[in-house]
């Protein structure tokens, strides 16, 4: 019951101000006052919101990479800042700890999953890190795939060897090893409803597990944990492998989470992003959990961002083992 937590407060992987603001927004609304008093966790906390300035490169401008529809953005400081992250969950996971990251934007999984897998593989000799991906996106697009530009929607490609560093500035995720990276075919997403068509090949062609928001509906929530938790041997009677939750809070419908940068309609309940959560908590296999995208500068009200920021805290707990009977 050793919990280490990292707070990201960095926005670097998309546009929108806000995100940076959602750690010390947890923080404050009890979040590991809870996990320790409720939860009984040891908490292992700087006290500190990193916003990894120090790792800002003097000039950054657009990367402009051969054969991608738009530059990518931020590239050399989203690539130090991951670095730094990386660096930091590795610490709380080499000894042993169960590692907490809040961000931020998605980008910063690149850092957090960078780190546990390593810290995994050093502890178990060579053990490959499954990870569950819970998000409206599937934020896999390449350099060249990309609309946007923005790292956000990136994350998994990088982390998992299926993008390179570019070519054209090979410092950018220079840093990512091979003992950091993840196993494409160990990877599970649910709650996609906003793939874009680039995405939709890359995940075909690499026969990506991926459970969206229409298999939640034909099957139910119930259904779709034990068909993803089996897929990756972590049912019941299976042997288990380590998991990382990365959970993007736009996978919640706008409803219970307006407050985040990329809204899509038709999302999970509440109930079900805890459900998932306390699925996974119950296989006894979580080692990391990421909980990104809260933005509490967006959403219509100061009630909209309250409960985006009260569902936030939902999923943590519930993945960290509340409310199990
Ligand atoms: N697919 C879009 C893009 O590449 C949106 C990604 C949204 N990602 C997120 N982590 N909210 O820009
Ligand atoms: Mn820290
Ligand atoms: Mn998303
Ligand atoms: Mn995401």
């Amino acid at each position: 019951n050793q919990l280490g937590v990292v707070a990201v407060g960095f926005s670097g992987g998309q546009p929108k101000p806000g995100v940076e603001a959602a750690p010390l927004a947890l923080i404050k609304s009890g979040l590991l006052d809870s996990l320790r008093n409720d939860l009984e966790f040891v908490v292992h906390h700087d006290n500190q919101v990193h916003d990894f300035t120090e790792y800002f490169p003097t000039s950054d401008p657009p990367l402009i990479i051969s054969n991608a529809r738009v530059p990518m953005l931020n590239s050399l400081t989203v690539s130090n800042v991951t670095c730094a992250i990386s660096a930091q969950v590795y610490e709380h996971a080499s000894k042993g700890r169960l590692v907490l990251t809040l961000g931020g934007d998605h980008s910063i999984a690149v850092g957090s999953i960078a780190g546990t897998a390593k810290a995994i593989r050093e502890r178990h000799d060579g053990r490959e890190i499954a990870v569950v991906w819970v998000d409206a996106h599937t934020d896999i697009n390449t350099p060249e795939t990309s609309g946007s530009g923005n790292i956000h929607g990136m994350p998994v490609a990088f982390i998992s060897g299926l993008a390179k560093p570019p070519r054209e500035s090979p410092s950018v995720f220079g840093w990512i090893k091979k003992h950091h990276m993840i196993n494409i075919s160990k990877l599970v997403y649910i709650g996609l409803r906003d793939v874009d068509p680039g995405e939709k090949i890359i995940l075909r062609e690499n026969g990506i597990r991926a459970f969206s928001m229409h298999d939640v509906d034909k099957y139910g929530i119930g259904k779709v944990m034990d068909m993803a938790l089996d897929y990756l041997n972590c049912g019941p009677g299976q042997e288990g492998m380590p998991i990382h939750l990365s959970f993007d809070v736009d996978a919640l419908d706008p409803v219970f989470a307006p407050s985040t940068g990329t809204p899509v309609r038709g999302g999970l309940t509440l109930r079900e992003g805890d459900f998932i959560c306390e699925s996974i908590h119950e296989t006894g296999c979580l080692v990391a959990m990421d909980l990104v995208e809260v933005n509490p500068l967006l959403g219509e009200n100061d009630l909209a961002r309250k409960e985006t920021i009260r569902s936030g805290c939902s999923l943590v707990r519930c993945a960290l083992g509340e409310s199990l009977l």
